[in-house]
């Protein structure tokens, strides 16, 4: 079953995901959402991997008590640790192991044990968070796919549990895009999705939609209400410190950085 936030109806939920190593990001959007006065924040995954500060902000994440999930990366991350069903990437081997040095054994093992799932109960119904689907990390769901493959993402599966309730909204990170789907048209074998959403939170350290982190937020509220922030922060600090890092693949995380464009190869 997936893990469970019990908190009051009134409580705001600020939405975080995929903040791959990027402190001068996470602490910009950490800022904003203190100053809205949000005092509960869930990760949905990929902490490390791919920027400069692995460990500050896996650290970070951890200081503030802030629930997180299972990323793709972070499976990666901890493949001599388990048995992973992580693609192998011998042009990322550099990196990773940059990665896993910077991050050290304790952390790895802290990542080992993040939930695949979280569930947020409503009164308008529950809220399911997921990395990247509930068929797991490696399950992808992009923005122009067929409606089907996102109906997938409220199936109980292996990954969520097999008597998993259906939620009535499923939120997710790994494509490093905001997006919002109500599902107004259903399958006929199952006419219990109408009416369902999905929505996805983008990315704090690597959005790919544009230069500028997001996040979102799950409203107190008695109907499901969810919103988007955009965060400007300053690229330029964060690109001066990977540069300063030794960091592996620089020339892709500077232009990912700067431009919000997905580099040729590699991985979100
Ligand atoms: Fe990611």
């Amino acid at each position: 079953m997936p893990a469970l936030l019990e908190i009051p109806e009134s409580t705001a939920v600020a939405l975080i995901s995929d903040t791959h190593a990027n402190l001068t990001a996470l602490e910009a959007v950490i800022e904003d959402i203190a100053k809205k006065g949000l005092t509960q924040i869930v990760m949905l995954g990929d902490i490390a991997g791919k920027g400069p500060r692995p460990a500050e902000v896996l650290d970070r994440l951890r200081q503030l008590e802030i629930p997180c999930l299972f990323g793709n990366w972070d499976e990666l991350l901890i493949r001599r640790l388990v048995e992973t069903s992580a693609p192998e990437m011998p042009s990322m081997t550099e990196a990773l192991e940059w990665q896993r040095a910077k991050v050290g054994l304790e952390r790895l093992e802290w990542l080992r044990d993040l939930p695949y799932a979280l569930d947020i109960p409503r009164a308008s119904g529950l809220v399911r968070l997921v990395h990247a689907s509930s068929k797991g990390v490696w399950s992808r769901v992009r923005e122009n796919d067929p409606l089907e493959n996102f109906y997938e993402l409220f199936a109980a599966t292996p990954e969520v549990g097999l008597d998993a309730p259906t939620p009535l909204a499923v939120g997710y990170g790994d494509i490093h895009t905001v997006l919002v789907r109500h599902l107004r048209s259903f399958p006929e074998n199952n006419p219990s999705l109408r009416g369902k959403m999905v929505f996805n939170v983008g990315s704090v350290g690597n959005p790919l939609d544009s230069n500028v982190p997001s996040y979102a937020v799950l409203h107190g509220s008695s109907n499901l209400e969810i919103s988007f922030i955009r965060v400007a922060y300053d690229n330029e600090l964060e690109c001066s410190i990977a540069k300063k890092s030794g960091m592996p693949q620089l020339e892709e995380y500077l232009e990912e950085t700067r431009t919000g464009m997905y580099r040729p190869r590699g991985l979100t």
